[in-house]
């Protein structure tokens, strides 16, 4: 069963378009990644994970698909999972598969559509699960409904690598925030992509086929739509860009000339060759991330890997200190 009475959007019009100013009047230009996920945005990631050079996906299944069982054993009876950033739950299904007499499954996502979508296709397929999709920002503090605290535990589910969008800061914060919301005895089951040779990094983050450069790009459409701005998609070029000191790839939008854009009645001046990072996706090592978690409070129980090192999905516990 879908309970919809549970999908509320959040964040002020105002708030979005002061912060999105914000970003654009740094000497050194940001948007957030959220902006890539509107419903087309969402299609575009779909099709991104099934391309050869954007490793991630099909590593993460992989994994998923040989150790679901013994994830579930871990996450055990009648648990809620809550999932942050649902997009088309595809992974989730073969944790729900495993899991014994799961209660609640709560997908949070950002693209409402999709969302609903998502949620209905998995209440359809698991009768006895109760459903209840929230449309939020996880990124920003949401509520969570009330039968996650009647199953016997919650479980966070962050699969995706999504982790990686955040810098070290605010990923410790999420984390923490995670830790809030299993409580003392939940867990998290999260999805982080490991550094690797920089070739395979760059050539994931700028396909052949050019998906990621659309997917790139369309977060300045969503712009356009959502604040009625102005941006000319043709002015701007996507670039992958591995930072090697921070351990990461940022994705870049390159611009062809100098321009003006409006949004909202603010205009906002762009120098050509002047950069938009509209993305930074952190690469760990195992020691990395354990000691991230640490600094949240949580410890790493378990870490699922890859023959390749290339990704892991990693279990982690609150820290009970004595
Ligand atoms: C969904 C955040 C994990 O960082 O790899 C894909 C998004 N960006 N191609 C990532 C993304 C460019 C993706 N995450």
């Amino acid at each position: 069963m879908t309970h919809t009475s549970h999908v509320r959007s959040s964040a002020a019009p105002d708030e979005v378009l002061e912060s999105v100013l914000r970003g654009l009047k740094k000497p050194e230009k940001e948007l957030s990644p959220v902006w890539f996920y509107d419903d087309h945005g969402s299609y575009l990631f779909d099709r991104i994970c099934e391309l050869p050079e954007y490793y991630l996906t099909r590593t993460e299944l992989a994994i998923m698909r040989e150790h679901a069982p013994e994830m579930a054993r871990h996450i055990g009876r009648g648990a809620a999972l809550v999932e942050l950033g649902s997009g088309t739950s595809a992974k989730t299904r073969l944790l729900l598969d495993h899991i014994d007499m799961p209660a609640t499954y709560v997908p949070v996502d950002i693209a409402r559509e999709y969302l609903l979508d998502a949620a209905g296709a998995i209440a359809r397929d698991y009768p006895e699960l109760h459903v209840i999709p929230v449309n939020a920002d996880f990124s920003q503090p949401f509520e969570l409904p009330i039968e996650v605290a009647r199953a016997s535990r919650c479980v966070v589910y962050f699969p995706g690598s999504t982790l990686g969008n955040f810098d070290r800061a605010e990923a410790a914060s999420l984390l923490s925030r995670i830790r809030g919301m299993i409580g003392r005895h939940g867990a998290a089951l999260i999805g982080i992509d490991l550094r690797k040779d920089a070739g395979v990094l760059r050539r994931a983050y700028n396909d052949a086929a050019g998906l990621t450069a659309a997917f790139n790009l369309n977060a300045l459409r969503h712009l356009n739509r959502k604040l009625g701005a102005d941006f000319d998609l043709e002015q701007f070029e996507h670039a992958a860009i591995w930072v090697e000191d921070k351990s990461r790839i940022e994705m870049h939008l390159i611009s062809k000339r100098d321009q003006r854009v409006h949004i909202g009645h603010a205009e906002v001046t762009i120098k050509r060759g002047e950069h938009i990072r509209t993305e930074y996706s952190h690469k760990y090592t195992l020691e990395d991330f354990a000691e991230l978690a640490e600094s949240a409070g949580l410890r790493v129980r378990e870490v699922w890997t890859d023959r390749n090192r290339y990704f892991s999905v990693q279990l982690l516990e609150p820290h009970t200190f004595q």
